[in-house]
């Protein structure tokens, strides 16, 4: 049977999360730059898309470039920039197409105007489509949007908006960039690196974590649907004890 077919609708994560990794140890393995690596990244990014939207998935964060990423050599973060507001730019069709709604977490102020630009009309055009939201993280780290919380926070206190009781998980979390996104019950990371890197602390406290050694260039709708297989295989307790679960 193919993977696909293997796969319980009924227990289809809403949300994927995606740490991109591997595509400079891809391309150095080629014998190319880097940035060509960046470039077979973008065919992934497709093929994973299109496999979440197959089966049902609602949500897909991908990680594609992190505040720490700005200290990389400035040709790299230029090229990489280029190559991924040009590579939305060019997918806003495809979007429209496909039904799939364009979002952008991170600190985007950090970006160059045009790129800003570019962005926020593919999310404009894209925002009533229903199928699947593509959420990218561009220069975006975890701490940072904690700390920005945080001040939001202590500013609608100090301006009496609300109280200091009123301050729990769920008002927190529609704090952070991804107040209208449900937390990730999955987050895959390619390339076999065993890190969070700064991504996504908060909403990740009880999703299901999966490595693999595929660098991300070669990630095709497959290493998606064996993900989703592995996790659909584990037994998410929240705290509670195997029991307690099976008795549901
Ligand atoms: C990690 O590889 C990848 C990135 C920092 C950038 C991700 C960008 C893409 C996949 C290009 C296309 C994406 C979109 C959304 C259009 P790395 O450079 O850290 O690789 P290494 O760890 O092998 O050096």
């Amino acid at each position: 049977m193919e993977l696909k077919e293997r796969i319980d609708r009924d227990k289809v994560p809403q949300h994927i999360a995606i740490i991109m990794d591997g595509n400079g140890r891809w391309a150095k393995k080629q014998g190319k730059l880097r940035m060509f690596g960046h470039e077979k990244g973008v065919l992934p990014v497709r093929y994973t898309t299109e496999a979440a939207a197959e089966i049902g998935v609602k949500f897909i964060t991908l990680y594609a470039f992190s505040q720490e990423n700005w200290n990389r050599p400035k040709h790299e973060v230029n090229a990489l920039m280029s190559l991924l507001v040009k590579t939305i730019d060019k997918e806003v069709d495809s979007f429209m197409k496909n039904d799939i709604r364009f979002q952008v977490i991170g600190n985007i102020k950090m970006l160059p105007q045009k790129a800003q630009n570019q962005l926020q009309n593919a999310i404009d055009r894209t925002r009533d489509n229903k199928r699947l939201t593509l959420v990218l993280a561009l220069s975006y780290g975890s701490r940072w949007e904690i700390l920005e919380a945080c001040k939001n926070i202590a500013n609608q206190v100090a301006n009496n908006t609300i109280s200091i009781d009123d301050i729990n998980e769920d008002l927190f979390s529609s704090n952070l960039n991804t107040a209208h996104i449900p937390d990730p019950e999955l987050l895959i990371r390619t390339s076999g690196e065993l890190r969070i890197s700064n991504f996504l602390l908060w909403q990740i406290a009880y999703s299901e974590l999966y490595f693999t050694d595929v660098l991300w260039p070669d990630f095709r709708k497959e290493d998606l649907f064996l993900a989703i297989l592995d996790y659909q295989n584990r037994e998410r307790r929240f705290g509670k004890t195997s029991e307690q679960i099976q008795e549901r």
